[in-house]
């Protein structure tokens, strides 16, 4: 075994709790192994992958990053519309690196392979759909869209262009979700019939009052450009401009924001291409701040009989003010058994209830509320009729799954981004995934600023009515 080898399985070490037979380690080492070889790889020079991030912001940091943990991958350009974002980028990823407001400044230049663009949610489908028509790579961070009406024509441009274009729901490639998959198609769950998921966050900053800067002005700030696609202009305010998910016009609220992780998760595992169905309702029930978008908020989605799928419903909610805490879930409920996924979906457990064969009888029935003489005839029939084996209800160990100690899904799910520009071989979450699931987010809203039941075809990807 080589040095590098045994080190990479000292530092695995226990971070992989298996605790059922059925969910062998060696599955999980394997991934790990294909991992650290990733890690490993030596890039020729020929094969670097130079990048630039449109949207210097948290997610634009951190995806970066990511990225960067990649072999091969080199920064070289940033783009952002607050200058304090772009001098921050100098300072993180050195003095030489070009900078500019103007994303177009970007696309022309010839050595930049791919971009990441991390704006605001207003932004992704117009830099995405310039940056595939200038050949670039596109990793578009979630939602696709920021309206329905954008995600067929950024489809179509993706095919037409055929430029490697990946949705940034990191869940896709998470090792603890691909894992979940393989247990739910095992059967293990039984038939699904629901699914419950939720955010419930209990802050300032989860209801996204993020910091200001005490220069964010419009000296610093290119607000034009950055309302320059909006129906509706706005005077500058930094609340619109550095809290700009509160806002519609630029960001999608909760839905947009949050069920569309859940709604990714949920269509991987189950392999589903959408909902035919959505109601949803709102509230702005504390964070009274301007935002134009509801805090709490639930959906009932329907999801109907396909040949990926049985029929099933979809329960989601975000809850920023929530006494829970800060606390997710995604629970995925069969005839058999549920798997619970955490909030960040890096563990997941799995418990199995069968009913047992014979129905029961006493406790809560309506035994006790006959003759003795009755009774006694009743279980002596019972009794007959099943064995002992038959009236038991079967019990299962849970099982559990935990990712290796500091994995991070997004890291992976550069890789996979890298992978595809690399080789050739598809993404591992396209233009018509990241439609398929943001789509239904947005229609949430949707249905929650109409009023009504959103009625939706998830084969053409299309509203009906
Ligand atoms: N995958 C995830 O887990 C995850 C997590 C957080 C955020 N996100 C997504 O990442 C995106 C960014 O979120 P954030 O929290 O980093 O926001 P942010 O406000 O911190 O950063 C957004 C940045 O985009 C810049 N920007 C906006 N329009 C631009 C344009 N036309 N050209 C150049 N720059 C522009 C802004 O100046 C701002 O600095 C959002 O779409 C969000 O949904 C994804």
């Amino acid at each position: 075994m080589s040095t590098d080898r045994r080190k990479f399985l000292k530092h695995l070490g226990t971070s992989v709790l298996l605790t059922s037979a059925s969910l062998t380690s060696l599955a999980a080492k394997e991934e790990n192994e294909v991992r650290i070889l990733r890690d490993q790889k030596r890039v020729s020079p020929n094969d670097k992958i130079r990048i630039a991030t449109i949207g210097m912001g948290i997610m634009g940091f951190n995806d970066t990053n990511a990225a960067l943990s990649v072999p091969g991958v080199e920064m070289v350009a940033a783009c952002d519309l607050y200058k304090g974002r772009l001098e921050r980028a100098k300072e993180v990823y050195g003095k030489d690196l070009f900078t500019t407001m103007d994303h177009r400044a970007i696309l022309e230049r010839k050595d930049i392979d791919a971009v990441i663009v991390a704006t605001s949610d207003n932004w992704h489908s117009q830099i995405s759909i310039d940056a595939m028509r200038k050949g670039k790579a596109v990793y578009s961070e979630k939602p696709m869209v920021h309206k329905i009406s954008q995600g067929l024509e950024e489809i179509r441009v993706q095919k037409e262009t055929k430029a490697v274009f990946q949705v940034g729901s990191q869940r896709v490639s998470s090792i603890a979700y691909r894992k979940a998959k393989e247990m739910y198609e095992s059967g293990v769950i039984g038939k699904i019939n629901s699914i419950e998921a939720s955010f419930n966050r209990q802050s300032a900053l989860g209801a996204w009052q993020y910091t200001i800067p005490t220069d964010g002005d419009i000296q610093n700030v290119d607000w034009a450009r950055y309302q320059a696609n909006a129906d509706v202009k706005h005077d500058f305010d930094p609340n619109r401009f550095f809290r700009w998910r509160n806002y519609r016009e630029y960001g999608t609220g909760v839905a947009g924001d949050l069920f569309v992780h859940l709604l990714s998760g949920i269509h991987f595992i189950t392999g589903s291409k959408g909902p035919k169905s959505i109601y949803s309702i709102g509230d702005l029930d504390y964070w009274k701040d301007g935002r134009n978008v509801p805090d709490v908020m639930s959906a009932v989605i329907h999801y109907g009989e396909t040949k990926e799928h049985p029929a099933f419903q979809v329960t989601l909610r975000v809850n920023f003010i929530s006494g829970e805490g800060d606390h997710g879930t995604t629970r995925i409920v069969g005839s058999e058994g549920v798997i619970d996924l955490g909030g960040e979906g890096e563990a997941f457990t799995i418990h199995q209830n069968k009913m047992p064969q014979a129905p029961g009888i006493g406790g809560w029935d309506s035994l006790f509320t006959y003759t003795e003489s009755e009774q006694k005839k009743l279980m002596d029939d019972y009794n007959k009729r099943w064995t002992k084996a038959q009236q038991e209800t079967p019990q299962f160990a849970p099982i559990t799954y935990r990712a290796p100690d500091g994995y991070n899904a997004s890291k992976d799910h550069f890789a996979n981004f890298m992978d595809a520009i690399r080789t050739g071989k598809p993404v591992v979450e396209d233009a018509v995934f990241g439609f398929r699931a943001a789509a239904p987010a947005l229609a949430c809203n949707d249905s929650y600023f109409q009023n009504k039941v959103i009625n939706w075809d998830a084969e053409n990807m299309k509203i009906i009515g």
